[in-house]
């Protein structure tokens, strides 16, 4: 049997940015005794966030912040998680006079820049993402004329007028190929929409790796958290690719009967997947046979 991990997976520079501001905030001597919050999950793994909570750091989330029914009072620390927040948030807790430290990821930010650059620029945003998700709730909500569409068929569905200049910005973790297949139909039906893509490179490269692997094992092993947007793509390529897919979250998740008659087992794990997890699974796997 030979376990073969894929070019590119785990922590991606945000998730590790986002953890280590998060101890650093935590070691700083200005912070002792007072309370340190992370607003919702940190990062999309439940290890990272129980591992965050035995350190005593507390969790704010949104919903509370929104109904007033939140604990935060003036002094304390609060860290925006990796993928960001709205805008109202940022506003509320501005109010509420507490301590920000934000580790929303870089690529995120970017976004954000430059869905209120381009709708100051006179154009409207359509945005492609997953409308329930919290980077693109929160990116969205800084802009006013903006149209989100999960994919191509909601897009079709989306009335463009063709008198006015759009702009299409998407989410980092968008799946590449989908990317691909919209900009090939925008391009034949609509010239008035400008295409600024913006799938974050980490999430370009795993997508790339899982699809490579996904071809060459018997079996494939994803690892991540089950909100999380970027395994859920890793999964579904690889699937695609492979019909013996299986996500999971830790090794508790394995059976044996997946390697049943397997000898080459991938692996791959989302962007918020710590290596120790990764580590555990391989010997458990290597312990079934
Ligand atoms: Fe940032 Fe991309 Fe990771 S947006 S948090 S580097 S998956």
């Amino acid at each position: 049997m030979e376990i073969i991990r894929a070019k590119h997976m785990g922590f991606c520079f945000g998730v590790a940015g986002a953890i280590k501001m998060c101890y650093k905030v935590s070691s700083d001597e200005k912070n002792r005794g007072k309370r340190i919050y992370i607003l919702g999950m940190l990062v999309h793994n439940e290890h990272v966030v129980s591992e965050l909570s035995k350190q005593g750091f507390k969790i704010v989330e949104e919903k509370d912040i929104l109904a007033g029914k939140d604990e935060l009072h003036k002094g304390d620390v609060v860290i925006i998680r990796a993928h960001g927040t709205s805008e109202k948030i940022f506003q509320l807790l501005k109010e509420k006079e507490v301590e920000i430290y934000d580790a929303t990821c870089v690529f995120v930010t970017q976004i954000r820049k430059t869905l209120v650059d381009m709708e100051s620029q006179g154009y409207d945003i359509i945005f492609i993402g997953d409308k329930e998700h919290p980077e693109v709730k929160g990116i969205i909500s800084f802009g006013k004329r903006v149209s989100v569409c999960n994919d191509l068929e909601e897009l079709k569905n989306l009335e463009i007028d063709p008198q006015r200049e759009y702009c299409l910005l998407t989410q980092t973790t968008l799946n590449k190929k989908k990317l691909e297949k919209i900009k090939s139909y925008l391009e034949n039906t609509h010239q008035n929409v400008k295409i600024l893509d913006k799938v974050c490179g980490a999430t370009q490269v795993r997508q790339e790796a899982v699809e490579e692997l996904a071809k060459q094992v018997d079996i494939l092993i994803v690892i991540g958290g089950k909100t999380s947007s970027n395994t859920k793509k890793l999964y579904d390529i690889s699937m695609s690719f492979n019909p013996n897919t299986y996500l999971i979250q830790d090794e508790t998740d394995l059976k044996d009967e997946w390697f049943e008659g397997k000898s080459k087992i991938g692996i791959t794990a989302g962007a918020s997947t710590p290596e120790e997890i990764v580590i555990k699974i391989e010997n458990q796997i290597r312990g079934i046979h």
